[in-house]
């Protein structure tokens, strides 16, 4: 079994896994993303590529690839063990397939078979013959609707549950699929058991990239006050409001191609569009902008315009997905819809206007700052509070710096104010956003320059950065000069390897590292160590002055120490006491001044 569970780390890349969840951004040696475990607004969760570990210096979760789908999934061991043995095309030999994942594949299968059945109904039953006036009132064309897999389903209570019922599927799949729901038998004791979730509605099927439909979403045919328009498949093991996007199987070449990717709201803005020859369009279904949903666009494109219904500079919501997909290195525009509600009416109304706007989708900074300064009166001071409130925190978040130094210029100049002004403010920002929103990354950045612990973790961290040991590191720092029992232990370890070894290279060295010092390592990997220190020289002169660094502190700490204990003996007046100390002090404060220089 270990063999096997090695056999997949060594055949699956945690760097590759992570990024069909959320984005990643090289960091040096490493990759960083916001936590997913926790909520920040500047990245402390790492990934080192080269111990294939991860780990969040913000909440302290870390561990392996096998940890990280477990927690992020919520799987266990078991299912996890399928999951990565699928991925690295390793066939378990012990293993017969999980309850779980027996469970998704088959409601997998019952969804689409329901498709099938709604699909039906739509385009030759005489059941949905209202359904199709209804689309075709709507300018949806048959050939459309077949494209995207679009269903009906009749009025009634009982219609998918006979039907799924006749092919073998019990209550209990149909319910976990989300397609029927239990009778609230305490409420109508005559009627128990369970009817159907969607009844005389058009039905979206939800799709993955593959086309695999994961759950439903459902419009009413009659708008009436009393019912939902919309209503949508409950979370199932397989469905996930916020992990789809519509319309993205049929999209998802067209996105790759034009290396962008339009985003919508709702189902119909995507059918409109697309019958206009739009076809790089996917919508969000009205949610902001998620994690898993950006992911998705920005492993297909590095361009994606907003086309959203509501003001985004307004919608703080929107703002989150701005800086998730800027940090995943896209480029974010806006289409202004002016006049028109969504997509779905503009299209409609001026189908050749419509397509001049996309074209010209403006920047999405800009967008934000002359929103702002639309609104607001950049000339008076409660004007310039206002449109500072309202753009200065997501400049801040812009990733690029030059890009940022651009915008910080503009929005300077449209409040007719010095740039260093505007810039102090971004940097404030910058910085107090961090503390405001995260206590933990707070402690984190105080703890940094207060701890002993972590100036060692980066020398050793700066030690292991460059292929060959640095010999006269290794002479003058010594494992007592360590606080931390681990980093003690560790550096022992490697000055004692070193010496016996002709090898001068570092892999080579940590072959034969003790298990119990693995995961001290793999931390010490996971530390950020600024990419200008692959830069030999650049290199050894930080780890010269660390090494310093180091022992200073050290020398330091004996000093408070022989100082203690000399106010101790002094009050015993034990002068034999008293006079080796003192020699011992002048000593230890002699060192102390030769490394200071
Ligand atoms: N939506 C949803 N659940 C709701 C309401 C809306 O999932 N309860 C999603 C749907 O995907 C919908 C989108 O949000 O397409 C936009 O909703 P709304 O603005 O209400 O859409 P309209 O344009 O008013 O609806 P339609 O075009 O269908 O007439
Ligand atoms: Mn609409």
């Amino acid at each position: 079994m270990t063999d096997q569970v090695d056999e997949i780390k060594s055949k699956v890349d945690i760097v590759e896994v992570a990024s069909s969840y959320f984005p990643l951004k090289k960091s040096g040696r490493n990759f960083a993303a916001l936590c997913p475990f926790h909520g920040e607004k500047t990245p402390s969760f790492m990934i080192s590529p080269e111990r294939q570990v991860f780990k969040c210096f913000g909440c302290g979760e870390g561990g392996d690839v096998f940890t990280f789908l477990e927690k992020v999934e919520g799987w266990d061991f078991r299912e996890t063990l399928e999951e990565l043995a699928k991925r690295a095309g390793v066939k378990l030999t012990s293993f017969a397939p999980s309850g779980a994942s027996k469970l998704k594949e088959k409601l997998i299968a019952v969804n689409k078979l329901s498709s099938k059945f709604y699909s039906h109904l739509l385009s030759n039953h005489p059941l949905g013959g209202k359904a199709r006036d209804y689309l075709l009132m709507r300018g949806i064309k048959k050939s459309t609707w077949e494209q995207f897999s679009l269903g009906y389903a009749p009025a009634g209570w009982e219609n998918i549950l006979t039907f799924l019922n006749k092919r073998g599927f019990s209550l209990a799949d149909m319910a976990t699929a989300g397609l029927i729901i239990a009778r609230d038998v305490a409420k109508i004791s005559a009627q128990q058991g369970y009817y159907d979730r969607f009844r005389n509605r058009i039905i979206f099927p939800l799709k993955d990239a593959r086309g695999q439909i994961l759950g439903f979403s459902a419009r009413t045919i009659v708008d009436v006050k009393e019912e939902p328009k919309y209503i949508n498949s409950p979370e199932t093991p397989v469905f996930t409001k916020g992990a789809i996007l519509f319309g993205l199987d049929i999209a998802r070449e067209s996105i790759k191609k034009k290396n962008e990717a339009i985003l919508v709201e709702g189902e119909f803005d995507v059918l409109s569009a697309h019958q206009l020859g739009v076809t790089n369009i996917v919508a969000s279904k009205g949610t902001a902008l998620t994690e898993r949903q950006v992911v998705i666009l920005s492993r297909l494109c590095t361009n994606v315009s907003l086309c959203f219904d509501r003001d985004i500079a307004g919608d703080f919501a929107s703002h989150r997905g701005i800086e998730l997909l800027d940090l995943a290195g896209v480029n974010v525009k806006v289409v202004e819809l002016g006049k028109y509600k969504d997509p779905d009416e503009f299209v409609r109304a001026q189908p050749s206007e419509f397509k001049k706007t996309l074209d010209e989708a403006s920047d999405i900074y800009d967008y934000l700052i002359e929103s702002a300064v639309r609104r607001n009166d950049p000339k008076t001071p409660q004007g310039k509070k206002k449109i500072g409130q309202e753009t200065i925190g997501t400049i801040a978040k812009i990733s690029d710096d030059l890009v940022r130094a651009h915008y910080i210029d503009k929005l300077a100049k449209l409040l007719d104010l010095e740039v260093s002004l505007v810039a102090a403010a971004v940097e404030k920002n910058k910085s107090s956003g961090n503390k405001a929103g995260d206590l933990t990354e707070e402690l984190a950045s105080v703890e940094s320059i207060a701890s002993s612990s972590k100036l060692e973790e980066y020398f050793l961290a700066l030690f292991l950065h460059q292929e060959e040991v640095l010999a006269k590191i290794v002479a003058r720092v010594n494992p007592s000069d360590f606080e931390n029992d681990d980093a003690s232990r560790f550096w022992k370890w490697l000055r004692d390897i070193i010496r016996s070894s002709k090898t001068k290279n570092i892999k080579k060295l940590l072959i034969k590292l003790p298990k119990n010092l693995d995961k001290f390592v793999d931390n010490l990997y996971l530390v950020n160590i600024s990419p200008v220190f692959f830069e030999k020289e650049f290199w050894a002169e930080e780890i010269t002055k660390t090494a310093n660094r180091l022992k200073q502190f050290a020398l330091r700490q004996q000093i408070m120490a022989i100082s203690a204990e000399l106010k101790l003996v002094q009050k015993k007046k034990d002068n034999q006491k008293i006079g080796n100390l003192t020699k011992k002090f002048d000593e230890v404060s002699k060192l102390l001044k030769e490394t200071a220089t």
